[in-house]
C-alpha cells in the first residue's frame, strides 16, 4: 500500500467514529403504530440458504465436511455433514405453510448452482423447474421472493478449476446468474448476487475453515476483489435478462449484495486500538459498501497487499443496500497477530450459543450509516443461535425496535428477514447451532418442524404490519 493512501486511510480511521453513537432501546414501546414507522409495502420475512436446508447436494463442501484439519480436528465441529438437513427440496410446501402462520410476506432463498448447473455445459431443467415453481407458490401465497444466486457454495466442477481464485469464475457465475433470471424472472424481482463475499473470502482464505481451507491474506483480498467484479456482471446479467415487473410495482429488477456488516468497536481510546479497528472496519465493512457509489474496488491490508482499481459496472450496481447484521466485536491493537488485532466480546456482555454479542444497538448504528448514502435498506439476514429457544424472543423485538427507530428517524429500511425459518446446517458448526424460529428435528423421517417462542413474537410484528398470520 503506497504511503499516501495509508495515511488518507489511517487518518480516516482515526477521525472517523465509524458507526453514530448507538441509541438507548426500550425507552419507548418502539413497535407500537409500526404501520406509520414503515413505508407501504415493507417486507417481513426469513432467510435461508440452499445449502443449510434442502438436502442432498453434492457440492464444493461434500468431501470438506467429512475431512480434518492437519492436527486432526473435523472440519465441521460436532463431526456432522449437511446430508438431508431439512429436506427443504422437498418440503417447500411445508416451509410455506410455516411462513404464513408467522405472517411474512417475504422468503429470502437460494439456488443451488451445483444442481443446476452440476457438470460444466448441463443444466437441469428439472431443477430450474422446482425453483420456479416455489416463486411461483410464494407470491401466490402472498409472499415476495428474494432470490440469492451464490450463498457460500460452488459445484464441484468450478471448485476444480480453482473456484474463486480462478479469475474465469466471474464469466461463470455471469452466465449461471443470466439463465437463472430468464428461468426466474417472470417470477422474481428482488436479486441478491453474493451473500456476505467478506465472510466467505475471510474463513475460506484466511481462517482456512471453509473449503478450500487455505490461510493467506492476498488470496483472500484478491477474492474478495474477484466477489466484487463478478457482482458488477452478475448486475448485468439480470437486468438485461429480467425484463418482467412480477409484482407490478414499476421495477422489473432490484439487485444487490447481501453485506455482513459487524461492529468494530475500539476495546480502548488508545490511537492504535482506534487505528487497527478502523482498518478493520474500512477492509470489512466499508470497501464493500463504498463499491456501488465510487465504481472502485479499494481493498487493503497495511504492508501486505493493496488494491485501488476502477472496475467496469461497479458503479450504480446497487439498488438496495443488503445487510446482513449478527453483532458487535471489541478490537484491541496486536500487531504480532496477522490480522493485526485480538478481537473479543468482554466477558460481561450478554452473548448467544456461539459467543456473539447480542448488540441491538448495533443494528440501528448500520442501518444509519449505511442508510444514509441515499439507497434504499433491507436487513438480509438477522438472528440468533439459541438451543432453547428463550432468548430469540427478546433478541428479535430489540432488534426490530432498532429497526423502527433508524425509520422513525428518517432511514429508508424496506424490509428484515429473521434468519432463519428453520434450525440448519451451520457451515462449519454443524447442526448444534439452533437458528431456527422454527425447531427441526433432525432425527425424525419427516424432519418434523415445531414452533419455537419467538414465532409468537414474529407474529406480533406482522400484525403490527397489517399482516394476518395463520393459525397455527
Ligand atoms: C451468516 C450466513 C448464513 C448463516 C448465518 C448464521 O453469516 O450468511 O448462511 O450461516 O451467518
Amino acid at each position: 500500500m503506497n504511503l499516501a493512501r495509508l495515511a488518507r486511510l489511517g487518518y480516516a480511521a482515526l477521525t472517523r467514529d465509524p458507526h453514530p453513537p448507538p441509541c438507548v432501546l426500550g425507552a419507548e414501546d418502539a413497535l407500537s403504530s409500526l404501520r406509520s414507522a414503515l413505508p407501504a409495502g415493507f417486507l417481513l420475512g426469513t432467510a435461508t440458504a440452499s445449502h443449510q436446508i434442502e438436502g442432498g447436494l453434492d457440492n464444493d463442501w461434500t468431501d470438506w465436511e467429512r475431512g480434518a484439519f492437519s492436527g486432526g480436528a473435523p472440519h465441521i465441529k460436532d463431526r456432522t455433514v449437511s446430508g438431508a438437513a431439512c429436506d427443504s427440496w422437498n418440503r417447500i410446501d411445508e416451509d410455506i405453510t410455516l411462513l404464513r402462520q408467522l405472517g411474512a410476506n417475504a422468503y429470502r432463498f437460494s439456488v443451488e448452482w451445483s444442481r443446476l448447473e452440476p457438470t460444466e455445459g448441463a443444466w437441469n431443467e428439472e431443477a430450474a423447474d422446482r425453483y420456479l415453481a416455489w416463486a411461483l407458490a410464494l407470491r401466490a401465497a402472498g409472499i415476495e421472493p428474494m432470490v440469492t444466486l451464490h450463498h457460500f457454495t460452488l459445484p464441484r466442477w468450478v471448485a476444480t478449476q480453482g473456484g474463486w481464485m480462478n479469475e474465469r469464475t466471474i464469466d461463470l457465475l455471469a452466465a449461471f446468474s443470466r439463465r437463472v433470471a430468464k428461468k426466474l424472472g417472470s417470477a422474481v424481482d428482488l436479486w441478491c448476487t453474493i451473500n456476505e463475499p467478506n465472510v466467505l473470502a475471510t474463513l475460506s482464505y484466511v481462517k482456512g475453515i471453509f473449503p478450500p481451507g487455505l490461510s493467506d491474506q492476498r488470496i483472500a483480498v484478491r477474492v474478495m476483489a474477484r466477489m466484487l467484479k463478478a457482482h458488477a456482471r452478475m448486475t448485468e446479467a439480470i437486468r438485461e435478462t429480467d425484463t418482467t415487473d412480477a409484482d407490478g410495482d414499476g421495477h422489473a429488477t432490484r439487485v444487490g449484495i447481501a453485506h455482513h456488516v459487524r461492529i468494530f468497536q475500539p476495546a480502548t481510546r488508545s490511537p492504535l486500538d482506534r487505528l487497527i479497528a478502523g482498518f478493520t472496519d474500512q477492509f470489512f465493512n466499508e470497501a464493500i459498501a463504498s463499491a456501488s457509489f465510487t465504481g472502485r474496488i479499494e481493498l487493503g491490508i497495511p504492508g501486505i497487499i493493496d488494491i485501488d482499481e476502477a472496475v467496469p459496472g461497479l458503479l450504480g450496481s446497487y439498488d438496495y443496500m443488503g445487510i446482513n447484521y449478527y453483532g458487535r466485536d471489541h478490537v484491541r491493537a496486536d500487531l504480532r497477530d496477522p490480522s493485526l488485532s485480538k478481537q473479543y466480546v468482554p466477558a460481561d456482555r450478554p452473548v448467544s450459543d456461539l459467543g456473539w454479542d447480542i448488540y441491538p444497538e448495533g443494528l440501528y448504528q448500520v442501518l444509519k450509516r449505511y442508510g444514509s448514502l441515499g439507497l434504499p435498506v433491507y436487513v438480509t439476514e438477522n438472528g440468533i443461535a439459541d438451543k432453547d429457544g428463550n432468548v430469540r424472543p427478546s433478541f428479535l423485538r430489540s432488534h426490530f425496535e432498532a429497526l423502527v427507530r433508524a425509520a422513525r428517524e428518517g432511514i429508508d429500511v424496506r424490509g428484515y428477514f429473521h434468519w432463519s425459518l428453520l434450525d440448519n446446517f451451520e457451515w462449519a458448526e454443524g447442526y448444534e447451532p439452533r437458528f431456527g424460529l422454527f425447531r427441526v428435528d433432525f432425527d425424525s423421517s419427516d424432519k418434523r418442524r415445531t414452533p419455537t417462542p419467538a414465532v409468537e413474537t414474529f407474529q406480533d410484528i406482522a400484525r403490527g404490519l397489517g399482516l394476518r398470520p395463520d393459525a397455527l
